[in-house]
């Protein structure tokens, strides 16, 4: 595909996404967030004091890592990001497989992401640094996976970490966990990270650090659809970031309020958006769970538990699954 080809796939996928403007509440898929600087500004909250997530998931990884890639010959990770706590992970792989897999294809690693320049330049790095495992990076959506994983079936681990489902709505999930069954075989198994219902008061400041990094981390989608599609009145001084518990749907949602009255125009869209001051558009969801719900739900989709971990403190969780 040429690169014309896929600024104008991006175009009319953002214009597609931006009809949530006129939902109730006004919102966006977090899928915007992550342009080169988005994916930047991620790794850096990654290491905020706030944002706990990373840090607790990792430990789970490091103490349990054997048990979690197990037989595993190939590795799927949906939205890797960086790759970097999936690197113990990759380290038992490429131990076992003694550079000579015992695997017919090799011991292989497949990382899925759109944040193109994030995934190459990640999966280069982990190709220099791991020459027993193969490594086939593959730019998309992992909403929107089809035909059969890479990989020896039975084989595979599929690895979802970061807490990323809690950014679904519930019926995202539900077609997730249909969708990711359909391109599993039997005896595939999963690791999917959730972060764990706790004081509100900590989860707003997660999504709401003093650095003002998360802020800025909001306010850059502004910037993706102001360079990506035709916008009159798009001006991110009249945008303030928000983080707020919401307690009826278990999880944070973060908002871009309206400063002052915003009208904003979408000339290829012929529609336009007024936002009064203190008005919002819901710009991400995180889902916040409890081991027990999403083992339940996940039998409901064909995928067996097979162990939950969490951190020392208690405040992350990493559910291991396998599909029947
Ligand atoms: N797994 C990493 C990164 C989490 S951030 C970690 O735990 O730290 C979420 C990642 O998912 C980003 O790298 C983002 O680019 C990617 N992402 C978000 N929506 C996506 C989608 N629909 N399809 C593929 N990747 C997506
Ligand atoms: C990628 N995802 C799991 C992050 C989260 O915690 O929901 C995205 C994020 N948004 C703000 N901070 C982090």
């Amino acid at each position: 595909m040429s690169s014309a080809e896929q600024v104008g796939g991006a175009v009319a996928a953002l214009e597609a996404d931006l009809r949530g403007l006129w939902a109730d509440p006004p919102n966006l898929p977090p899928r915007w967030f992550y342009d080169e600087r988005g994916s930047l500004l991620f790794d850096e909250i990654t290491r905020l004091p706030e944002y706990y997530p990373t840090r607790c998931e990792a430990e789970i990884l490091c103490t349990e890592a054997t048990g979690i890639v197990g037989d595993a010959s190939t590795l799927v990770e949906l939205g890797s990001g960086t790759s970097e706590k999936t690197r113990v992970l990759l380290d038992v792989l490429a131990r076992r497989s003694g550079g000579a897999s015992t695997s017919p294809g090799g011991a292989l690693y497949v990382p899925v992401d759109i944040s193109e320049e994030m995934l190459l330049a990640s999966a280069r790095a982990v190709d220099a640094e791991y020459p027993g495992v193969r490594v086939e990076p593959v730019v998309g959506d992992f909403t929107a996976l089809a035909g059969s994983l890479p990989g020896t079936p039975g084989e595979r681990l599929v690895l979802f970490l970061g807490g990323t489902l809690g950014n679904f709505t519930e019926a995202e999930r539900e077609g997730f966990w249909r969708m990711l069954r359909g391109v599993m075989d039997a005896g595939d198994r999963m690791a999917v990270g959730f972060d764990l219902v706790k004081d509100p008061a900590r989860l707003e400041a997660a999504y709401d650090d003093a650095a003002g990094v998360t802020a800025e981390f909001d306010l850059n989608v502004l910037d993706v659809i102001g360079r990506t599609v035709a916008v009159r009145g798009l001006d991110r001084a009249d945008f303030r970031h928000e983080s707020v518990w919401n307690a009826d749907e278990s999880r944070i949602e973060m908002w871009l309020r309206a400063v002052r009255d915003v009208r904003l125009e979408f000339p290829t869209l012929g529609r336009e958006l007024t936002l009064a001051a203190g008005e919002g558009i819901r710009t991400e969801i995180a889902r916040k769970f409890t081991p027990d719900e999403l083992t339940a739900e996940l039998s409901g989709h064909g995928f067996a538990g097979r162990a939950v971990w969490t951190d020392a403190a208690g405040d992350f969780g990493l559910l291991l699954a396998e599909a029947g």
